[in-house]
């Protein structure tokens, strides 16, 4: 078999090495606690739960839908975004859903890249961006996330002739991987620069309802004139802990709306009729799952940050995401630490390289897992540390 060399140009080898080493330290008969993961481990609220099992009984729940979805969808995201950012937005041209954001964020490439063209990605980055753009073999522009930036692009220092060059930008805040958040003022300042270099703008919002400490993140189209350049992309994955059903939405630029669309009309059919319900009740219904999530998390952030803490392992405390980016405190590559802490404390984690190389030096850590294996991850981290400083 021949295969086509985009399939080789995606960067699996560091999550398949993760799986492998999973899979070893399980075989050896060791427990692992898994923190590399993205998905939540919350279920959905009951009331959005009977909406799909309601609707999944009828006769005609199963006929096609639009690549557009119904006009009942569109307008609860448009309603949305009213209520959370106070945001206008025509449910008609402005709205469309995606079958999660990670099939919208790998299908916005199709409508900008040609073979060679250019594009800014962040880096560290999560890997869909790098590997969308890959599939339509485009080029990489890395847009480095640094921490004495807080880990926000510097668009001062971008090259005049890479940002002559790129023809679309993405960006994610609350940041997966670094767990960064961005400000309206940022955005703005993003908005300044795609209009002075005619690029679009992508911003992944799929965070921006886990935020810790009374922080409210923003909405990239709450800056002026956001919606001239650029669209946001949710999910509904992380905010109502529906990652299984694939729903998220795009809104913002009317012509990037459509573009992306018709893309997606040779694609696929649109999303189950029963799921779109599903998703129009948990947007217009109550915020208590939110609330949950962000009380659940937060709990899960302070027993690592606080119980690494104790044992010398300093990192920020994130106020959003799902996340906590962590220095590596050995001193070793982010990819010897997590195979070594996996195979002797029984935790796995990210190493940063996996998001790029500006990722190195760094670990994710997924806070999926509940308090009580939170607190046996930090037990078996602070012993694990203790052990290698005592060796030294
Ligand atoms: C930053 C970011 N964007 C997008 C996604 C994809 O989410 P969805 O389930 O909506 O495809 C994820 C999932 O982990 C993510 O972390």
């Amino acid at each position: 078999m021949k295969f086509a060399q985009r399939l080789s140009n995606l960067q699996a080898s560091i999550f398949s090495q993760l799986a492998e080493l999973k899979m070893d330290v399980e075989r050896s008969g060791h427990s692992l606690i898994n923190l590399s993961i993205g998905s939540p481990d919350l279920a959905p609220s009951a009331e959005v739960r009977k909406v799909i099992s309601e609707h999944s009984l009828h006769d005609h729940a199963y006929s096609y839908t639009l690549t557009r979805g119904s006009s009942e969808f569109r307008e609860a995201c448009a309603k949305w975004y009213k209520i959370r950012f106070d945001v206008d937005l025509d449910p008609d041209t402005e709205v469309l859903p995606v079958m999660g954001s990670q099939d919208g964020l790998s299908h916005i490439f199709w409508a900008f890249i040609d073979h060679g063209d250019a594009a800014l990605i962040p880096d560290p980055g999560y890997p869909i961006y790098s590997d969308g753009l890959a599939l339509v073999q485009g080029r990489k522009i890395p847009l480095p996330l640094k921490e004495d930036n807080c880990f926000l692009p510097d668009f001062s220092s971008i090259n005049p002739e890479d940002a002559a060059q790129a023809k679309l930008m993405i960006l994610n805040y609350p940041n997966n991987p670094t767990a960064a958040v961005a400000s309206k003022s940022f955005f703005e300042e993003t908005v300044e620069f795609a209009a002075k270099h005619g690029i679009v703008v992508c911003h992944d919002a799929a965070y921006t309802e886990l935020a810790y400490d009374g922080y409210v993140p923003a909405s990239f189209l709450q800056a002026e004139g956001a919606r001239e350049v650029g669209v946001e992309f949710h999910s509904l994955s992380k905010t109502f802990n529906l990652a299984g059903i694939r729903l998220g939405f795009v809104v913002g630029n009317a012509n990037v709306i459509k573009a992306l669309e018709t893309i997606k009309s040779n694609i696929d059919y649109g999303t189950f009729s029963p799921i779109l319900k599903a998703g129009a009740a948990a947007l217009l219904g109550s915020r208590n799952t939110i609330l949950g999530n962000q009380e659940t998390y937060k709990k899960r952030r302070d027993i690592w940050v606080d119980g690494c803490a104790a044992a010398g392992w300093h990192m920020l405390r994130p106020k959003g995401s799902m996340f906590v980016w962590a220095p590596v405190p050995t001193g070793q590559d982010s990819v010897s630490f997590v195979f070594e802490l996996a195979r002797e404390a029984g935790v796995l984690v990210v190493p940063g390289i996996a998001f790029g190389e500006y990722g190195e030096g760094y670990v994710r850590v997924g806070l999926v897992q509940n308090e009580e294996a939170l607190e046996e991850a930090v037990y078996r981290v602070r012993n694990f540390l203790c052990q290698k400083r005592t060796i030294k």
